[in-house]
This record gives C-alpha cells, structure tokens and sequence, in this order.
C-alpha cells in the first residue's frame, strides 16, 4: 500500500458524455439535500396514513390520453411516447395520479375500505422546454386519497402538502386555492367563457385553444391577452350550491387548522382530470418556474380510465424545485454535509488492518462509519475525517495496538480520550455521547 501518487493527464481515448438535455444529475453534495427533501415529504405523508406504491415508469399511452386529457400540453406535446419491441405504444409517465388510478383499479384496493390513501415518489418525464428549474426528467412525491368526497379531506391533503414544505424550513410560498365546480355546474360556466373569449380579436391558434380548452386562455401569459381577458368571467361565480358548499368547507377546515392561503380564481392547472377543490404552492424565489407543487380534486378521472365513478384528491410536490427554493432561502438542512458520524484513522499497516475490522463492527451496532484507505498518513487521513464531516475519528498506530488502547478524538472540541481496543468499548463510549446516533 502507499499513498496514491498524481496521475499524469492524458488525453481521454473518447469525447466524454453529458446527461440528455434537460435531465438534472444529483451528486454530492447536493444529492444529499435532495434525498432529504424527499424521504422527508414522504415521512410527512407516512403520518397522515399514506402507504407507499411503487408503480412503473411506463405505462400504456393510452392511459395518460385519457386520463390526462389530450388537449392538454402534457398530452399533446411533451410525452416520451415510443413503441416497444412488441410494438406496443407506451409513455413514460408525464404524472403519477393516472397510474395510481390504474393500479387501485387494477388491484380492486378501491373494493376495501375508503379512502385508500396512497404515496409514490420517483421520477416523471415532459418534454418541456428546460430551463432554470424546468426538467425533462423530474421528481415528485405525491399523495392520493380515493374513493371518498369529503372536504375535510381536501382540507387534510393540503395542510399536509403545506407541513411538507414548512418541516424542510421553507417559508417564502403562498398557498393558491380555487374550485374548479363539477360536472354540473362546469358545462354552463365554460359556455360563458367561451361567449365571452369568442367575442375578442384572438388570433387563430388562441381561438382554436378557446374551443378544445377555454380555460388554458385565461393562463396566457401575453400581455395583450393578459389585458383582454381581464374581465372574463370566473368560475368561482358559476358554482352550483353543492360546490360552493364544499369550497366553502375546504376553507373553514383550512383556516381552523391555520393554514394559509389565497384564493385565485385565475388558476389554471395543466391537467384535464380536476374538479372542485384546486390548489398550487407558489415560491417567489424561483423566478418563472415558481410552483413547487399541486393537485386537486378528480371526479371523473376513475371512470374514466375503466373503474368505479369514485372521487379523490392527491397532490404532486416538486423535489427538484423544493431543493431550489430552499437554495434560494439560504436554507441548509442538518447534518447534510454529514456523511458518517466516525471515521477512522490508521496508522501503519497492521492498526488499517484492525481498524477495518473495528469499523465493520461500528456498522453492524449501527453507527454511520468509514475510514481512510490507501494507506494515508496521518495528516491525510485526518483531512479523509474532515471531509466526511465526521464528529469522531479513531485514531490506532503501532503504539496503540501495543498498548491495546484506541483515542477517540472528539473533532468539535478538539478533545480526546482513550478506550480499550475492543469494538464494545468503542461503541459504548460513542453510545454515551449524544450526538451519536446508534440503532
Ligand atoms: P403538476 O402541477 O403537473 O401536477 O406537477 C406537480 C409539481 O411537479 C409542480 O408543482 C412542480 O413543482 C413539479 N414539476 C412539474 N413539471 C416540472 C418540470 N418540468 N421540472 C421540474 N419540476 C416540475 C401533477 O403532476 C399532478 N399529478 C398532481 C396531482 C396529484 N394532482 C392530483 N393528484
């Protein structure tokens, strides 16, 4: 063993690669952030009663067609859409709720008790046009609760999409809320729209919008159109008395449990399936891309993918943008710089022996552990203990194994003491700190 030497440069025999345009590599340190916001979201959902699902990342096209809608842009434009070897059409998934749909229906959880309350994470893919926090590739976490219409519920679903944000330390995002009506009451409000929009100058793409999706005008971003659908009419104005009942009781739910929001009704979402109750976070940190999660209420999005004509409600949060916003609000999780609590040092080749044996040991009590291999010295290995910023390193050489003692250095204050060379003592001294987590 010796120190590993500097290598000299020489030309690579081929170009290096990159990731496809528009797909984000998470490596240290940020990865470590990433993985953080996500297991975090997930626990949040874990104690409101949401069990995991692990659903494919491709599906029949079919299903996002019509489940997503197609006159949407998610639909329309930006699906990874190819045929397989069988040549089947299939999509890698642009949305988790269709899925979700799927698999409930599939697997008859929609036959037990309700609601079946359900969490997926993992990636999605729209082949949008990247920039700073757009993707081609990203990640959600998202929630689904099926099979019951209850506006407590819908009140339960955001309050917790809003703990999710608070428990990483965001704080800089406003809750927007809106009902979108039903079936009922939709039908009357879009023809009013549509009255409306056909009596202004648009131009023949926006027209054509206006006919297969009216609403999708009112989220025009010119400043002429902007201008001119000032005045169209909104749907909060068109609700039924049962919607406006159950917009109603989202509200007093949300404000008993203090959670803040604003209602808009301009909201548009991108997906076809929503009914009622809607909902996005926005973070003002983000520039253009500043929704950093959403979802709503679905009523027809069960039958219409093959299933019983059953309700629910869900969200999809944005990893990647939760991770920027937090970038943005100079947030930095604990310990994420943190890759293992103890770290050892050996000095010489029989205590790199023993040390590996100890560190094995560490690790099977539980205690994150690593050490420096390549035969360091003592100056590089200790820098090895600063780089994973360790709170401990073992420190063993020859006159230690000797002697049969290890020193525990404590390297926040800059203290240290000295054990017997034994795994258990190690472990119980480490034990008696704290800050030391062990299973
Ligand atoms: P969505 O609003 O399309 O909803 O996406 C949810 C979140 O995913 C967005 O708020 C955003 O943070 C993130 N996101 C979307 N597109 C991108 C992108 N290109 N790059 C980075 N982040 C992105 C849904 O997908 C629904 N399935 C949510 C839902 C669940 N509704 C009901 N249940």
């Amino acid at each position: 063993m010796s120190e590993s030497k500097k290598t000299e440069k020489v030309q690579p025999k081929f170009q290096p690669l990159s990731a496809p345009k528009g797909l984000p590599d998470y490596v240290p340190p940020q990865s470590a952030t990433f993985h953080r916001v996500r297991d975090e979201f997930a626990r949040q959902a874990h104690l409101a009663g949401y069990q995991h699902v692990e659903l494919p990342v491709f599906e029949d096209t079919t299903l996002f067609a019509r489940g997503v809608g197609e006159s949407t842009d998610v639909v329309s434009k930006e699906m990874y859409t190819f045929a397989d070897r069988g040549d089947r059409s299939v999509t890698l998934r642009p949305e988790g709720t269709a899925g979700v749909m799927r698999a409930v229906i599939e697997h008859n959880l929609d036959r037990g008790y309700l609601p079946v309350k359900l969490n997926y994470y993992g990636p999605f893919f729209r082949y949008e046009r990247p920039q700073a926090g757009r993707y081609r590739q990203l990640q959600q976490v998202g929630v689904e609760a099926i099979g019951v219409d209850d506006p407590l519920l819908d009140a339960e679903v955001i309050a917790l999409a809003d703990r999710c944000f608070r428990s990483i330390g965001l704080t800089g995002f406003r809750l927007e809320l809106t009902s979108l009506g039903d079936r009922n009451c939709r039908p009357e409000y879009r023809q009013k729209l549509q009255d409306f929009l056909f009596s202004l100058p648009l131009d023949e793409e926006t027209r054509h919008r206006a006919e297969i999706n009216p609403l999708r005008v009112l989220d025009d971003k010119r400043e002429k159109v902007r201008e001119m659908t000032a005045d169209a009419p909104l749907m909060l104005d068109y609700l039924d008395d049962d919607c406006r009942k159950h917009f109603d009781q989202v509200r007093a739910s949300l404000d008993e449990m203090g959670v803040e929001y604003v209602v808009n009704p301009r909201m548009v979402r991108g997906l076809d399936y929503y009914t009622k109750t809607c909902f996005e976070f926005v973070h003002d940190g983000l520039g253009a891309q500043s929704g950093i999660g959403g979802g709503g209420r679905y009523d027809g999005l069960m039958a219409q993918i093959g299933g019983q004509d059953l309700s629910g409600i869900g969200f999809g949060l944005g990893v990647d943008r939760a991770v920027l916003a937090l970038e943005a609000e100079g947030v930095t999780l604990d310990g994420v710089d943190r890759r293992v609590d103890v770290f050892g040092v050996g000095i010489g080749e029989p205590a790199q022996a023993r040390m590996a044996v100890l560190i094995d040991a560490l690790r099977a009590a539980g205690v994150s552990a690593d050490m420096a291999y390549g035969g360091r010295g003592l100056k590089g290995a200790m820098k090895g203990a600063d780089r994973a910023g360790a709170k401990y390193a073992l420190v063993l050489g020859d006159r230690e194994l000797e002697s049969g003692e290890i020193a525990i250095k404590d390297l926040a204050a800059h203290s240290q003491e000295t054990v017997a060379l034994s795994a258990e003592a190690v472990i119980a001294q480490l034990r008696s700190h704290a800050s030391i987590s062990t299973q």
